[in-house]
């Protein structure tokens, strides 16, 4: 499939928008400085904190798993069946319990937190997978 353009000049910090790439969802996710705080504090509970797992481009093998902190691009793809993973957001007051921040499948009860990293103890065996991107300009994104 033709890689697509995606605007992020006018997200908000904790804004989630969603594109599609090769007939799959794609969630870019503006995260606020209090989520970056946050993510480390997660990583004893995580399967996969430092995101090891090879197959992901070589920016997504940090804690942030990402070119930019500020923005993560995954695709909304649970590793467990494929369902698509409810975002939560801890800054608007939205919680799943034992997530304050980050992404819920319904299907099977897996949880990611806000980098996609998914939690010890659920189905998904895997990080949420990150698609080949890169930043045109400060304000686009072009994935794949
Ligand atoms: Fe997400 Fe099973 S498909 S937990």
């Amino acid at each position: 499939g033709a890689p697509v353009e995606v605007n992020v000049g006018k997200m908000q910090p904790g804004q989630l928008i969603r594109a599609e790439w090769r007939g799959k969802p794609v969630y870019i996710v503006r995260r606020s400085d209090k989520t970056l705080e946050e993510l480390p504090k997660h990583d004893n509970r995580l399967r996969d904190p430092s995101s090891e797992e090879p197959q992901q481009p070589d920016y997504a093998a940090n804690p942030y798993r990402s070119i930019k902190p500020e923005y993560l691009v995954a695709l909304g793809v649970c590793t467990h069946l494929g369902c698509a993973p409810t975002h939560h957001n801890g800054d608007f007051g939205e919680f799943v319990e034992g997530v304050p921040n980050g992404f819920f499948c319904p299907c099977h009860g897996s949880t990611y937190d806000m980098a996609g990293r998914v939690f010890q103890n659920v189905p998904a065996p895997l990080n949420l997978m990150v698609p080949e991107h890169s930043f045109v300009n400060d304000n686009t994104i072009l994935i794949g």
